[in-house]
């Protein structure tokens, strides 16, 4: 896939899916920008993605001014963004008895507001014809224990993601919703002990975790003009997970 002098925005670019995702839209020749919280994780991923065509921006996005930050980031680059990957994401998990508010608030600040508020920003930077990507999870279609206020948010993004794509399509702008099953990231490692994994790996058909690059694979070709007739729509990359789970 080629997305030569395409402009690229990834919230939550730092490590994980949007690491991944950002590499393979520098191979395919576009001009990435990356968001994360912190600066240090921001000059890493700098420092191995090594390209003139990536720029990174410090951007809470589970914060309004921050997000503005970003907005800022994006006129002043004078182009018009082509792919917006809204992807950053945080999971607490515990029995409903045991959430707490601030688990509630910064999860669903950071995965449904701070997604919702972006898109809502950068809505006139999107080129005509451009394509816009939610990370979700199955986690919106599965009913998984410890995972309530996470599953809400899923399922609240799913909403606004089906709802932005009727709204944008004049636009001619595709807006659709990726729902990785469990993939081998930082992320997965920092909230699943080593022997959920396992588990994990064996509640999917293909009986392993994915790689972020499988999802960064999913996520250019929904960006590329191969995807055109695909809109409104979540796309399981998940190794067979909420299948196999029916049999
Ligand atoms: N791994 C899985 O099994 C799995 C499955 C389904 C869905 N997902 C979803 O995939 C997405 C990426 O997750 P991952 O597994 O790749 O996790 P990860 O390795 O922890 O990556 C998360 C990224 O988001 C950034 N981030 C977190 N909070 C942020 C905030 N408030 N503002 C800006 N950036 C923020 C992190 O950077 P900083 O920490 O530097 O801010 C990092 O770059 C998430 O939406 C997650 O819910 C993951």
């Amino acid at each position: 896939m080629n997305f030569t002098n395409k402009n690229v925005v990834i919230t939550g670019g730092t490590t994980g899916i949007g690491l991944a995702t950002a590499k393979a839209f520098i191979s395919a020749g576009a001009n990435v920008l990356i968001t994360g919280r912190n600066a240090g994780n921001l000059q890493k991923a700098a420092a191995e993605i090594n390209s003139p065509r990536l720029t990174t921006v410090i951007s809470d996005t589970s914060k309004l001014d921050e997000i503005t930050v970003l907005e800022k980031a994006v006129a002043e680059s004078g182009n018009k963004v082509d792919v917006l990957f809204l992807n950053a994401g945080i999971g607490v998990f515990a029995p409903i008895e045991q959430v707490t508010e601030a688990d509630f608030d910064a999860q669903f600040n950071t995965n449904v507001k701070g997604h919702f508020f972006t898109l809502q920003k950068l809505i006139p930077h999107l080129a005509e014809g451009s394509s816009v990507l939610f990370t979700s999870s199955t986690v919106a279609t599965a009913s998984n224990l410890g995972t309530s206020i996470y599953s809400a948010t899923k399922g609240a993004l799913n909403k606004i993601a089906q709802i932005a794509a009727n709204e944008l399509a004049e636009r001619k702008i595709r807006v659709n919703i990726i729902s990785p099953g469990p993939i081998a990231t930082p992320g997965l490692d920092s909230v699943v002990p080593a022997e959920a994994k396992e588990h994990l790996a064996a509640a999917t058909a293909l009986q392993r975790l994915g790689n972020p690059d499988e999802i960064a694979n999913t996520v250019l070709f929904l960006a590329s003009d191969g995807a055109s007739f695909i809109t409104g729509t979540e796309i399981l990359a998940d190794g067979g997970y909420i299948n196999y789970a029916l049999r």
